[in-house]
């Protein structure tokens, strides 16, 4: 057991993030929320606040500037206590095909998605060893498994996510940290609102339960894995994707 239960959650403002800080307040958890987007973190951490009774912080972070991160690990150690539970969850997407990716669109999707996950690891693999408890929970995504046309950068990015978890799990098992990722299929977010309607049809058509997915589906598992319950799960990849890959 932590002796504090407190969640660092990224890209928490507004989607699966929003919905992961969401389910771990309703569960006894205190919430520092990170995002770029200060705005809609302040507002979505005070509907949290009131609606569970938890205590929550709002920190504006950009995930690929480790500065950055490793002060807002800082506020959140002096503000809420020792981070018991870390979530990677803010990523991006800038699809196009190889031939016309820009150097920019492959360099901003690693930055923010992989090495983003690096950065925040490291910011608080420290305080975590030291306690000798920690999860960490990261969001890939069923396209790092399947690859998909016209997001090689975004696939690259989250396969990388799926390398890294193995490796962190394996080097931090013996202090009681576990690491694990999840991997949605196609979720009802904004990131997902931009495809053309024939693209979410098709994609519908080869989803088993005929359905995208909800951030609360994705929420549940991160709840699961947080939890006193996944403590002997480590290393895996939870598939949250409604059959779609199986
Ligand atoms: N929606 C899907 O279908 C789907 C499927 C698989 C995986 N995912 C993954 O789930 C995660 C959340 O996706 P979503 O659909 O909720 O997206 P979203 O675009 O609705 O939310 C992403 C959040 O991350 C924040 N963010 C972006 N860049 C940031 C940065 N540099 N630093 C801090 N915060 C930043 C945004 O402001 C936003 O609040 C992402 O990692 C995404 O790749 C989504």
């Amino acid at each position: 057991m932590p002796e504090t239960n407190v969640a660092f959650i990224t890209g928490a403002s507004r989607g699966i993030g929003y919905a992961i800080a969401s389910a771990l307040a309703k569960n006894g958890i205190d919430i520092a929320g990170i995002d770029v987007n200060i705005d809609e973190l302040q507002s979505s951490m005070k509907t949290i606040r009131e609606s569970s009774g938890r205590s929550t912080v709002a920190i504006r972070a950009d995930v690929g500037d480790y500065t950055s991160i490793e002060s807002a690990v800082e506020e959140v150690n002096k503000t809420l206590g020792k981070i018991s539970i870390l979530v990677n969850n803010a990523g991006i997407t800038r699809d196009n095909i190889i031939l016309r990716m820009k150097d920019n669109d492959w360099d901003d999707v690693i930055r923010i998605n992989l090495t983003g996950t690096f950065n925040c690891t490291r910011a608080v693999i420290k305080g975590m060893v030291k306690n000798r408890y920690g999860r960490i929970i990261s969001i890939a995504s069923i396209v790092g498994l399947m690859g998909n046309v016209g997001q090689a950068n975004y696939a690259a990015s989250k396969a990388g996510i799926i390398g890294f978890t193995k490796s962190v799990a394996r080097e931090y098992a013996n202090r009681s940290i576990t690491a694990n990722a999840i991997a949605p299929g196609f979720i009802e977010t904004d990131m997902t609102k931009k495809l053309p309607e024939e693209v979410t049809k098709a994609l519908l058509s080869q989803i088993p339960m005929g359905r995208l997915g909800t951030p609360e589906d994705v929420a549940n598992a991160v709840k699961f894995l947080a939890s006193d319950e996944a403590e002997y799960i480590t290393g895996q990849v939870i598939n949250v994707n409604g059959g779609m890959y199986m």
